[in-house]
């Protein structure tokens, strides 16, 4: 053997002398092989052709396969970073412009009200920025406007109370005189010894109503000349000691008494002023009591901003339910006989002419207070 093989000396061997298998030995560098050769059926190299290309079209389809499934991943995630940014960003501009258009509708909503003429209501937000400062001055400035308001009405009330107050004054007056004058003449034609009795009670009995006219007369014509107060440096203490020694024999049987606190500061206010919404107010309560009840006028430094003085006016009198409290300011409410409801209008008016503030306690049976700050 030479050692070279050669392909078709193979070929005929194996095909057509159909020896197989054969084995050759051959040489090479010296070095003695074997080697074997076998005739393979058609069909088993079919088969293993058919074999490689399945394993190849395999192998590019999972490669494939693989490959989508990381870029699908890929997508996925993407998808899902942009979804979420999204919904972030929608989530951010809703909490953003809830956060100004919020406080905005609460204001246009206040302001709103406020023009339709509701000053109860207030604004409530609940940040604490710009928007808070915003509504806190809103809501301060309705407040204002309602008191400013509620002061002006009240103002005007009593002007037109005055007005009223001066022209029936007025007419009383002016048929009060003649009406006494005539009275009097009468008197002075009869002489006392000639007088029969009953013409003499019926003359008491019209001299006593007379005076209780006037009397009215004489409030309606204060309560129409209410000036502004002239203001002095005053000793409160001092005021209300001689007013209750002025009103003792007026109380009569009632128990009039005072408590004078040393430590009270002095104050700005007018003297006559404040001498009748003392008197005012002991005389209602002179009028509430019955004999034995107390009637105690104190004096206290104010625990009330930004009033320095305290007056309380305390008795032991029929007290009012809570009906009458709400009206004892109003100008024509009275329940007593010959009251006129004036006395408290001009106690009040003259109070908020200072600036001061005036309020009232009371129980049916058990009595009332009156506190007074200026
Ligand atoms: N100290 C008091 N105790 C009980 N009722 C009072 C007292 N002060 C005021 N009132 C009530 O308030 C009403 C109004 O008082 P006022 O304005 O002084 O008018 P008047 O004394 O002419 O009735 C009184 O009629 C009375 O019903
Ligand atoms: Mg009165």
């Amino acid at each position: 053997s030479t050692g070279i093989t050669d392909s078709s000396k193979i070929y005929s061997r194996l095909f057509m002398h159909k020896q197989t298998p054969f084995i050759q030995v051959v040489l090479i560098r010296g070095n003695e092989f074997k080697e074997v050769y076998y005739r393979v059926p058609e069909y088993v190299l079919k088969t293993r052709d058919e074999l490689t290309k399945t394993i190849e079209i395999q192998s590019t389809l999972s490669f494939f396969k693989k490959s989508i499934l990381e870029k699908n991943v890929i997508w996925s995630l993407a998808v899902l970073v942009f979804g979420l940014l999204i919904f972030l960003s929608f989530y951010a501009a809703r909490k953003i412009a809830d956060q100004i258009s919020r406080p905005v509708n609460a204001l246009v909503t206040g302001m709103e009200k406020v023009k339709d003429g509701d000053l109860s209501y207030s604004v409530k937000i609940n940040t604490k920025d710009e928007f808070r400062f915003l509504s806190d001055s809103f809501n301060s400035m309705i407040k204002d406007l309602k008191l400013s308001r509620e002061k002006l009405k009240e103002a005007e009330r009593v002007a037109a109370w005055q007005q009223v107050a001066r022209a029936i004054s007025h007419e009383i007056k002016n048929s009060l005189t003649p009406v006494m004058l005539s009275i009097k003449r009468i008197k002075n034609y009869f002489d006392d010894k000639n007088m029969p009795e009953n013409v003499k009670e019926s003359f008491y009995a019209v001299e006593d109503e007379l005076r209780s006219l006037s009397g009215i007369s004489a409030e309606f014509s204060d309560f129409a000349r209410l000036p502004k107060p002239d203001k002095n440096d005053l000793d409160i203490n001092e005021i209300v000691s001689s007013v209750v020694m002025f009103m003792q024999p007026v109380a009569d049987k009632i128990e009039l008494s005072g408590s004078y606190d040393a430590q009270l500061p002095r104050i700005y206010a007018d003297r006559d002023q404040i001498k009748r919404v003392l008197i005012n107010l002991i005389k209602n309560s002179i009028e509430a009591c019955r004999p034995g009840d107390k009637i105690v006028v104190k004096t206290d430094v104010s625990d009330k901003a930004p009033f320095s003085v305290k007056l309380t006016i305390k008795d032991t009198g029929t007290g009012m339910d809570q009906e009458t409290v709400k009206r004892v300011f109003e100008p024509d409410f009275t329940t007593k006989k010959k009251g006129t409801g004036l006395g408290l209008v001009i106690v009040r008016k003259i109070i908020s002419d200072h600036e001061g503030k005036i309020e009232v306690r009371s129980k049916t049976g058990e009595g009332t207070v009156f506190t007074v700050y200026l």
